[in-house]
């Protein structure tokens, strides 16, 4: 199927329709926010997951049960997905935690009013792009990527779900003296999980003791999420992901583009990263 039979373009991007019906952009657009939701924002495969049981276990200051008893999508709702209407994200108690793949551009107008807080997860592009590969090849949403050449002209140019990796994070970037926003990386999280668990209830306003973040980093390794049914999504139909052709939780480890690009294929990629990011001024870690 092609991007025709599976995609609507909103606000100038793709976005799969059967999870992302036009009533699912409406209530997105009429959402209003609290001074005190957290919201994870990220271009799709750059750790969403990861802080989806990161997150709630800082709130809770290192309480298992939601990530036990709640899927990662009701837990921490993705606002701009059908699912978010049904659950009556109004009636629940503050601090809310929301995941949203949009551009900064394409928040609705009580974001820009309410200024929420942000964790915005980057990851080095090179490693979305070999995630994308893979889950693009078992998400049945999803248009195939065809071969790896073909997907990556289709990730540069922005023709994959939720656009370009490169405006969603110059555009998030540009938000750092107007929003309350923590950048962190996911390379960050790969190399220093505590300290990171720890910036983040530093942001969020929780003081935690030692034995608390050591419990939280210790739950959301890799190894440990993969096992959790609440966050590996295994409870997800076959026919719409097919874990048999690529598991979610895939690898989990920064770098996997070597295992992946050809040596044309990492000096189109770097080509046009240089040009594309030549005005950013942020330290990249993977730079
Ligand atoms: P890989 O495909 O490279 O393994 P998202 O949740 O934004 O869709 O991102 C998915 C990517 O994050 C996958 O990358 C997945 O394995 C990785 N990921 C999820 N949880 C992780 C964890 N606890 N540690 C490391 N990587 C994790």
């Amino acid at each position: 199927m092609t991007e025709a039979d599976l995609y609507v373009e909103y606000k100038g991007v793709y976005l799969p329709k059967s999870v992302h019906p036009p009533e699912s952009l409406k209530h997105y657009e009429d959402f209003i926010f609290r001074p005190d939701d957290v919201l994870i924002v990220t271009f799709p495969k750059s750790g969403t997951t990861w802080m989806q049981e990161i997150t709630p276990l800082v709130l809770s200051e290192g309480d298992l049960s939601s990530v036990q008893s709640l899927p990662n999508w009701d837990r921490v709702p993705w606002l701009e997905e059908h699912r978010a209407i049904l659950l009556n994200l109004e009636q629940r108690p503050s601090p809310r935690v929301f995941a949203t793949h949009y551009h900064r551009y394409m928040m609705n107008e009580s974001y820009f009013k309410v200024k929420p807080k942000v964790l915005y997860v980057m990851r080095n592009p090179k490693d979305v792009f070999t995630s994308s590969f893979h889950y693009f090849g078992m998400a049945s949403y999803l248009v195939k990527p065809g071969t790896p050449d073909e997907f990556l002209e289709k990730f540069l140019n922005g023709k994959t779900m939720f656009g370009s990796w490169f405006d969603h994070v110059k555009g998030w970037l540009k938000a750092k003296d107007e929003d309350h926003i923590l950048y962190i990386a996911y390379e960050e999280m790969i190399q220093d999980l505590k300290g990171s668990v720890s910036r983040i209830a530093q942001f969020l306003g929780k003081s935690l003791s030692e034995e608390v973040v050591e419990k939280i980093a210790d739950s959301c390794v890799f190894q440990n999420m993969k096992q959790n049914k609440m966050s590996n999504y295994s409870l997800v139909p076959e026919e719409f992901m097919d874990q048999k052709k690529s598991a979610f939780l895939r690898k989990g480890i920064a770098g996997d583009w070597k295992n992946f690009f050809t040596e044309a294929q990492t000096e189109r990629f770097n080509a046009f990263y240089e040009d594309k990011m030549k005005d950013v001024e942020f330290k990249f870690c993977w730079d």
